[in-house]
């Protein structure tokens, strides 16, 4: 039987919710640790445990039907990719800090400054759309440290609660945009899978009502 292929983050934030959407629709996974692979008893689904920034090229490729992914992800990597349901949690920020110290009027103070990222796609669009030059220092984590030791004079990262940036002294002063995590689809995605999919996409819908 046709098992739709469905991609979760590894570890993390979104990883945990998505779990728990999964268990709360039902679908109970044989979950061995270190496993990226695992099956649903009672669904006909196969999970693959992938690196957040990794997902946006396998649904691509169409090594996996569908994905649970920040939408901010998709921004930045797959722009592309259509989305089939806003699933409601993990929701977060992509915003701009600088040090608590910086004084800040508007974009334009930007203009010529070292902004450390992980979201260089997203921060390009939003320097384009607002003319301003700035030079981008790319980095995978902890990103918030930069302008602490010396290397950039603002960031662009993930908000959430927003304890990182209190706890690095940095302030939020400009949102780029909103996220929360959604069910992504491969444009390769066979009729077979693209059944399932509607069946899961059906549970999942039923759940978030009851949520709200
Ligand atoms: C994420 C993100 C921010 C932080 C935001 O980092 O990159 O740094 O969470 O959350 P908060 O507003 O609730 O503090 P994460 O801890 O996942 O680590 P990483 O940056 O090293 O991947
Ligand atoms: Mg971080």
């Amino acid at each position: 039987m046709s098992k739709l292929k469905i991609a979760v983050q590894k570890s993390g934030r979104l990883h945990d919710d998505s779990m728990k959407l999964l268990k709360d629709v039902g679908i109970s996974i044989d979950n061995g640790r270190g496993q990226l692979k695992a099956s649903a008893k009672n669904f006909p689904i196969e999970v693959f445990y992938l690196r957040n920034g990794d997902i946006p090229q396998y649904l691509r490729d169409g090594v996996v039907d569908a994905a649970i992914i920040g939408e901010n992800v998709l921004i930045e990597k797959g722009n592309d990719i259509s989305i089939a349901e806003k699933l409601g949690f993990s929701s977060c920020k992509v915003s701009i800090a600088v040090p608590k110290s910086t004084k800040y009027k508007s974009i334009q103070d930007l203009q010529g400054k070292r902004i450390a990222t992980s979201y260089p796609n997203t921060v390009n669009r939003f320097l384009d759309e607002n003319k301003i030059d700035a030079n981008l220092h790319i980095i995978n984590g902890s990103v918030e440290i930069a302008p602490n030791i010396g290397l950039a004079d603002a960031i662009v990262d993930i908000v959430s609660s927003g304890s990182t940036l209190f706890k690095n002294n940095l302030k939020e002063v400009e949102v780029l945009l909103h996220s929360e995590a959604v069910l992504a689809v491969s444009p390769l995605i066979f009729p077979k899978n693209q059944i399932i999919l509607s069946k899961l996409k059906f549970r999942f819908q039923s759940v978030l009502k009851g949520r709200q």
